[in-house]
């Protein structure tokens, strides 16, 4: 593999594959010094040019975890500020000798085009509304660990997964779906229409606008952060009836089975699409995803540059 860009560029197969490489990185992560020196001479940079605070600090560790050397670079303090280009940006970074660049851009497509553009590995770390692959990634990943901790098999055919909240506008929703369902897993959407994407009906996936219906049905229950940010009219009435009807208030959350995950990728809106109780409930991933989301990083990192990624020497 020479980039991470999508999802599809694994495949189930691949999926697999990483799901298993993190099993080893837990295990270097669980270490009292929790190093190894496979990526030592390397270097990655972070290309963020949207905010983030798990996802770049993730990619980080996981960089430094390898031996990586890591660079960093922040919109907010660059020469983008002086009108430089994304093409230029990249050109400049490549020009000092990178292995790995992990992208991050409010433009759906762009990791695509930074990847036409240097011969280093491109890693997809968020595009617009379009895709997050190491999310779903570290989401799959989670929730096989909890099954798998129950005595399970760690299979995912037939696991009823819930995706919840502003599908429109995730990245984290089209990713998770590519994966879930390439792993065998039933995914059913439940929004208010106005925040399901056109084109819907081609999806793999089933529909619903009854949450309470769902719940008791579900394996696993995944949050979606509101994407206000991403908004531009008015998609809802107000904050408090999405909550009344679409959050995962802490009544609500009695309508899941005892075994259910509640799971969110983060930044919480606490009070608005989870309940604060509910985040902190025993049921709750979301801090072991953010933990998981360290080691995913290291088998993605590891399977771009690592022995046998030959393009890359
Ligand atoms: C998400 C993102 O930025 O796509 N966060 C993350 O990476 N864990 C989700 C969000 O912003 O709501």
């Amino acid at each position: 593999m020479r980039d991470l860009l999508s999802i599809s560029d694994l495949g189930a197969d691949g999926i697999e594959e990483v799901l298993r490489l993190t099993d080893s990185f837990v295990e270097v992560s669980e270490r009292r010094i929790p190093k190894v020196p496979t990526l030592r001479g390397k270097t990655v940079v972070s290309l963020f040019y949207e905010d983030s605070t798990r996802t770049r600090l993730s990619f980080e560790s996981a960089a430094k975890r390898l031996s990586a050397d890591t660079m960093n670079f922040s919109v907010s303090t660059s020469s983008v500020n002086k009108g430089e280009s994304l093409r230029d940006t990249v050109l400049t970074i490549e020009a000092m000798g990178v292995d790995a660049i992990v992208v991050r851009h409010a433009s759906a497509g762009v990791p695509w085009q930074v990847a036409q553009w240097v011969g280093a590995a491109v890693v997809n770390a968020g595009d617009g509304w379009h895709e997050h692959p190491t999310q779903a990634l570290l989401d799959c990943y989670t929730i096989r660990e909890r099954l798998l901790e129950r005595g399970g098999s760690g299979s995912f055919d037939g696991l009823v997964v819930a995706i919840v909240g502003d599908v429109k506008h995730s990245r984290v929703a089209r990713s998770d779906i590519l994966a879930l369902t390439a792993l065998g897993a039933e995914v059913t959407l439940v929004a208010p229409p106005t925040l399901l994407p056109p084109g819907i009906g081609s999806w793999p996936v089933v529909v619903s606008h009854d949450l309470d219906a769902v719940l008791p049905k579900v394996d696993v229950v995944m949050l979606l952060r509101m994407q206000v940010e991403r908004q531009d009219e008015a998609l809802l009435p107000s904050m408090r009836e999405y909550t009344a009807t679409y959050g995962l208030t802490r009544d609500r959350a009695r309508l899941l089975g005892g075994e259910a995950l509640v799971m969110h990728p983060g930044p919480m809106n606490r009070g608005v699409e989870i309940a604060a109780d509910v985040a902190d409930d025993p049921r709750s991933t979301i801090v072991r995803q953010v933990a998981n989301g360290v080691a995913v990083r290291m088998a993605v990192l590891f399977l771009l540059l690592g022995s046998g990624s030959e393009a890359h020497g």
